[in-house]
């Protein structure tokens, strides 16, 4: 597809899931597996774009021709994020940040007591793509919105709770799509119009995405 499509923009990318350390040894986190990210990123490369793609543990290789800043936790996610921002012209968070973290990190490893419940105290993580979108300078900012049900609202008001330009919303309880999976089936949802892209690869869906996004990133004001 067309290579210039993107030439001389930078996009950052956030990717694969955080983890919040509980102790040395422990951690939360979820089962994203940063496919949907990594291949965005790809496609971004390959429409001509200098690519940051800032991505928490998955096991994927560091794909060619762009930056990789691994992190670990939803902070680091967000430092990595705002370095450099103000040369960033497109932001995709595809990432599946943790919401909460434990209030604290225990030094040393956590020991098991005679009690039955123990409890676990959290906080929320800051949100990145939102402080993005919050920037005086923002960048075009494209969100995901993963649902099972009321996709079209919640990712409606999605968009306008956290500012953002674009959602890529997903309907998460079809079977064989999104979380996971090889393949994905989204709606682009902006201000104005919303955009069915059908069932494909998630290679195939991440180069439509960017064709999508360069065309309404050119078009906005
Ligand atoms: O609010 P919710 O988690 O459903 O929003 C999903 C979107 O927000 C995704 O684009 C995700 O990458 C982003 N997000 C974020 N930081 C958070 C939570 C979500 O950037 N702490």
């Amino acid at each position: 597809f067309d290579t210039g499509l993107l030439s001389g923009k930078t996009v950052f990318i956030t990717a694969g899931p955080t983890r919040e350390a509980l102790d040395p040894v422990r951690y939360i986190s979820n089962h994203s597996s940063g496919k949907m990210g990594y291949a965005l990123a790809q496609a971004a490369v390959d429409a001509g774009a200098r690519v940051k793609l800032i991505s928490g543990p998955v096991n994927l290789p560091a794909p060619p021709r762009m930056e990789r800043v691994q992190v670990q936790s939803a902070q680091d996610m967000l430092a990595a994020a705002m370095d450099g921002i103000d040369s960033c012209d497109i932001f995709i968070a595809a990432a599946a940040v943790a919401d909460y973290r434990p209030t604290a990190v225990s030094e040393h490893k956590l020991k098991k007591g005679a009690e039955e419940i123990m409890e676990l105290r959290l906080v929320k993580n800051p949100d990145i793509v939102a402080s993005v979108a919050a920037l005086p300078r923002k960048p075009f900012t494209v969100g995901f919105a993963a649902e099972t049900r009321d996709l079209l609202s919640y990712a409606r008001s999605k968009l306008e709770r956290k500012n953002l330009d674009l959602i890529v919303a997903n309907d998460v309880s079809q079977p064989g799509i999104g979380f996971n999976s090889d393949e994905n089936a989204v709606t682009l949802v902006s201000r104005d119009a919303a955009l069915v892209l059908p069932q494909t690869s998630k290679r195939q869906l991440a180069s439509q995405l960017i064709r999508q996004i360069a065309e309404l990133y050119n078009r906005a004001p």
